[in-house]
């Protein structure tokens, strides 16, 4: 029989199910239910699956969020555009906006110490990709995403916007830092910096 030429048993599908077919359909169940159990058990035991929390939220009260934390906590600026490096206490609540294009401000982490790390969008769909870590976070405008994070490794990391957002999308790049516990940030030549170093991998320079 093919697909071309009409079945020569008009009722075909009464013929009993072949073993060799059976068996397969067997397989493909047994996987998809294996792989369905796996996202709750990958969520808990994974370690890399984000708990999140969102909350509705309007650009204008984000922003103004993000600003009381940079009027606070800058330590030092990076780049001819000055973004501010903020170096807010261990376990606050850290604020990174998303806008066309650039995230803003950079932060500056210690190792060890858990974070409430906020992200939300000025415009668009953004999405947060911390490089080289294996971590990506939709970033969407309205909502205000909160994650709990524990930096493990201290060094400088780049910060990609991995949604398509514009005719900018591949300038949306930035840093964030991790240092040793109880190690603060004070003024060094980093704000001379011009903006080529941000698209480098520079992790482990500690
Ligand atoms: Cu923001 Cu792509």
């Amino acid at each position: 029989m093919s697909s071309i030429l009409p079945p020569s048993t008009r009722v075909w599908w009464n013929q009993p199910l072949d073993r060799v077919e059976g068996t397969w359909i067997a397989i493909a169940l047994i996987w998809c239910l294996a792989m369905f159990f796996m996202m709750p058990y990958w969520h808990i035991f994974g370690k890399q699956n984000l708990s999140n929390e969102a909350y509705r939220i309007t650009a204008e009260a984000y922003s103004k969020k993000t600003q009381e934390m940079v009027d606070k906590f800058t330590v030092r600026t990076e780049t001819e555009l000055k973004v501010p490096v903020v170096h807010p206490p261990a376990g606050s609540d850290v604020y990174m906006i998303a806008r066309l294009w650039q995230w803003w401000p950079i932060l500056e982490l210690e190792k060890g110490q858990a974070y409430r790390l906020h992200l939300s969008s000025m415009d668009y769909m953004h999405s947060f990709s911390l490089q080289p870590e294996n971590l990506n976070i939709q970033v969407v405008p309205g909502y205000e995403g909160v994650y709990t994070v524990t930096p493990t490794r201290a060094g400088k990391y780049s910060v990609v916007c991995n949604e398509f957002c514009g005719i900018g999308h591949h300038t949306m790049v930035s840093n964030l830092y991790v240092v040793e516990k109880g190690q603060g940030s004070t003024n060094d030549d980093s704000a001379k910096d011009n903006g080529n170093s941000e698209h480098k991998n520079e992790r482990g320079e500690k």
